[in-house]
């Protein structure tokens, strides 16, 4: 039911410079593999083929990086590098990719609405590249599943603390189920004393067509950027709105210490530097 998904990759990543003054955020690489590539594989994991990608300039990276590479795979070809030569044409056929111009960084809302010819008139799914979901269940795919229960918007959710606050957006939640929650308002960073509750919004949305409009009517903040927390208030004016709790573990590696946290952690899942880092770490 779900065909599409974007992911918007036109940001200027700016709290992480000077890394990302001439390589895109998105392509940062967390163990052996550029932060986009986990979203990608999860919407794939969660049975989406077609992928848009919002970009902008200096972002070529992220198209080369999802394309075909005949130079690379004759070299590997040539040198018997098998198993590296299934990975990168592995990536090339991961989905289909649409790239998508944000000719000026205007917001997340603004980035979402130049996808709005690709989505067409259809339900779409949302991933944030610097949100890494570590899940049994891919993240959009259980967002996916509460879409096809209650019919209209989920958003995923997060239990946050008082700094939390301060970072996310926070919802009124009206509890349906354990994880699913109905969304009476939401205010973005509103701090300790103005947040409605401990649930933030965080990297992962599907939306209902109707956020276009919705986006369309939203005005810009006071640096001019038009946030999607604020088309989404709008959105439910008209349409109900659901937060789920989802299942599994979320790391924020669009901040340097979460990016950090994401390394270490993944890499101890992997069997090849678990030990090895494990016994470094400990002799820190
Ligand atoms: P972020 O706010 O995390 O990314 O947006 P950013 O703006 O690049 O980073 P900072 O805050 O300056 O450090 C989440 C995602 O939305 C994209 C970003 O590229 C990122 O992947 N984005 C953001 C756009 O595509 N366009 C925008 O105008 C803003």
């Amino acid at each position: 039911m779900i065909r599409k998904a974007v992911i918007p990759a036109a940001g200027f990543g700016t709290r992480f410079l000077p890394a990302t003054k001439a390589q895109p955020k998105e392509m940062l690489s967390v163990v052996d593999q550029p932060l986009i590539q986990y979203g990608v594989e999860e919407a794939v994991g969660a049975g989406i083929k077609s992928i848009g990608v919002i970009i902008g300039r200096g972002k070529s990276a992220i198209e080369d990086h999802f394309d075909r590479s005949p130079e690379l795979e004759r070299f590997l070809e040539e040198k018997q590098k098998t198993d590296y030569l299934e990975e990168v044409r592995r990536i090339s056929n991961l989905a289909e990719f649409c790239y998508i111009r944000q000719k000026e960084a205007l917001g997340l809302g603004h980035a979402i609405l130049m996808a709005e010819d690709y989505i067409g008139n259809e339900p779409f799914a949302v991933l944030l590249p610097d949100d890494i979901f570590d899940c049994e269940k891919p993240c959009i795919r259980q967002l996916i599943d509460v879409y096809s229960e209650y019919n209209a918007s989920v958003i995923v959710l997060g239990r946050t603390d008082e700094e939390g606050t301060k970072k996310y957006g926070i919802i009124k939640p009206k509890q349906i189920t354990e994880r699913v929650f109905q969304v009476e308002d939401l205010v973005e960073k509103p701090g300790p004393e103005k947040a409605f509750s401990d649930l933030a919004v965080i990297g992962r949305y599907v939306f209902t067509p109707e956020i276009f409009e919705a986006i369309k009517q939203t005005e810009p903040d006071n640096k001019g950027e038009i946030q999607i927390t604020d088309a989404i208030k709008l959105l439910l004016e008209n349409q109900l709105v659901y937060g789920y709790l989802f299942e599994g573990k979320r790391y924020d590696a669009g901040d340097k210490l979460g990016f950090i946290q994401a390394t270490v952690e993944l890499a101890l899942k992997r069997p090849e530097f678990a030990n090895k880092l494990r016994n470094h770490i400990k002799n820190c």
